[in-house]
This record gives structure tokens, C-alpha cells and sequence, in this order.
């Protein structure tokens, strides 16, 4: 997309950034949701798989496992992280899918509607590549969590004038809610047949908080805008106030949203 009102930096390229940290400093926290969506889609007899979404390919390893028969692709709109995962790997914009009608047995999107500025349209897009009663499992999120450790980074960023970072969680408000995916899935042709949600505690520890927060997403992005002669000081200050927290204050705890349909 262009225009003049479009951010200079997508969300896409905010993952490019950060792709060679995501496994160590994100992706990890969503394996275990990843593995409960592949786990419950019964992929036994599927011979093509799409990991929609698939970042670096840490949910790989389960859906080989659990599709033993399967050519799994990896796809992306993110290169950078997208290229860091094995085996058939494609950049692909999920609004518009570089793939043939009903192609595949199986679609995961593991966290990644809640990305998307059109939501709608992708799982019309999924709903195209898939076969006839084929499988869709989604990952979505629930709350976005509103910690204290996170006000202290956002106002010290003001401080410091760092420039605003690029709408990250575009499709948020459409898929926060079991009965939002449920009537998103039903406007997209797809019929849902279970939904699940999973509370996920995220307890960082001060130095946790600031290595995630200055490398990964949007923070980091916008941390990065900082001069690089005034990050040290920027951290510094952000660590004495963290300092002063209690360890629920630095909890981000959220609702995952687990999604299974059929086309
Ligand atoms: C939270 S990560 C999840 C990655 C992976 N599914 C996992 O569970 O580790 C979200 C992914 O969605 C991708 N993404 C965001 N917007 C996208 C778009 N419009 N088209 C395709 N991928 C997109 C990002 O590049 C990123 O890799």
C-alpha cells in the first residue's frame, strides 16, 4: 500500500528489524499456543500445509509432526523473517496470497490477524487456498495488556521525543473476542467448531523488560528512533523507575484466543 498517509514503516518491516531476535525474545512465549493449535487439527492425511503468518518457522518442527505426509510452506510478508525459516518459504502479503485456488489440506495463523489491517479480507483469502473442508487454526489475542512497566517506557519515550512508532495491532479490535473471530470466520465463508482461550502469564524480571522492549516490535522500533548517544541515559532512567516496581507490575498477562475452522 501507498499514499501519503501511510507510516513510513509497515508492520511488516518493524518485523524485518526484529526478526533475528524474535525466537529468543518472543517467539518462544507462543510455541507452546502454536503447538495446541496444530495439535488439535488432526493433519494425519494432509499432503499440503500453509504456515500463514509463519515468521521465522518456529511452529515447523509440530506441523511436520503432526503431518507426516505434508510438504509444509512457510509464508510471510515479512522477508527478513521469513528467510530465516527451513524448508519451502515465500514472501506473500496475507491479503493477497501468492497461491492457486484451493491448494492446500491446512492453513495455521498463529498471531497474526490481530496484525492485519484487513482481517476480513485474509480469510476470504484462506478461505480460497483452501480445499473443500479444509482446516484454518488461529491464534489470536484477547487484551493488550496494560502494565505499569509499559507506561513508564511509553512516558519516558515522549521524554526523550521519540517519533511515534507504525499502527502495530491493526486487526486487533476485529479478533479480540471469541464471538468477534466467530462472526469474522462466518462473514469469510469458514465455519468455527471450537474455540478455546488460554490466560498466558508473561513475568519479565527489570533487565528481561528492557532487553525485550529496546530489540523487539514497535518498542523497539521506536527505541531505535532515540539518538544513539542518549540510549544509555534513556536506560538508565527507565531502569531506576523499574527498579521501584513490584514483579506484578511487570507481568504482561494476556488471553490467547485459539480458533479451529473448516472451509
Ligand atoms: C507474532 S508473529 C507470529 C509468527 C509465527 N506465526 C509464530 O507463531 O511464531 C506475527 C507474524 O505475522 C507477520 N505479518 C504481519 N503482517 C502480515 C501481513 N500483512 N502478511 C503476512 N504476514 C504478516 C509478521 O511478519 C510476523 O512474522
Amino acid at each position: 500500500m501507498t499514499g501519503d498517509t501511510e507510516p513510513a514503516v509497515s508492520v511488516v518491516d518493524v518485523y524485518t528489524r526484529c526478526a533475528g531476535d524474535y525466537a529468543d525474545h518472543w517467539g518462544a512465549q507462543l510455541t507452546a499456543r502454536g503447538r495446541s493449535l496444530v495439535d488439535a487439527m488432526d493433519l494425519r492425511d494432509a499432503r499440503r500445509v500453509l504456515d500463514l503468518g509463519s515468521g521465522v518457522g518456529l511452529n515447523s518442527d509440530a506441523l511436520r509432526a503432526a503431518a507426516p505426509r505434508a510438504v509444509v510452506v512457510n509464508a510471510d510478508g515479512s522477508e527478513g523473517m521469513v528467510r530465516r525459516a527451513g524448508g519451502p518459504r515465500v514472501v506473500s502479503d496475507a491479503h493477497l496470497l501468492a497461491f492457486g485456488d484451493e491448494r492446500f489440506d491446512a492453513v495455521l495463523m498463529a498471531f497474526v490477524l490481530h496484525h492485519l489491517a484487513r482481517p476480513l479480507v485474509a480469510l476470504r483469502e484462506v478461505r480460497r487456498v483452501l480445499r473443500d473442508a479444509g482446516r484454518l487454526a488461529a491464534g489470536t489475542w484477547a487484551i493488550n495488556p496494560d502494565i505499569r512497566a509499559d507506561r513508564i517506557w511509553t512516558e519516558e519515550l515522549e521524554a526523550a521525543g521519540a517519533a511515534p512508532g507504525p499502527p502495530f495491532n491493526l486487526g486487533f479490535e476485529a479478533t479480540n473476542s471469541p464471538d468477534r473471530v466467530r462472526s469474522l470466520m462466518g462473514e469469510a465463508g469458514l465455519t468455527v467448531e471450537r474455540i478455546d482461550t488460554h490466560v498466558m502469564d508473561d513475568p519479565m524480571d527489570v533487565e528481561g523488560f528492557l532487553l525485550r522492549r529496546t530489540r523487539m516490535g514497535v518498542q523497539g522500533w521506536r527505541f531505535s528512533q532515540i539518538a544513539p548517544g542518549d540510549q544509555v541515559g534513556f536506560i538508565e532512567r527507565v531502569r531506576a523507575r523499574l527498579q521501584e516496581l513490584h514483579s506484578d507490575d511487570l507481568n504482561a498477562r494476556e488471553t490467547a484466543i485459539l480458533t479451529w475452522a473448516r472451509r
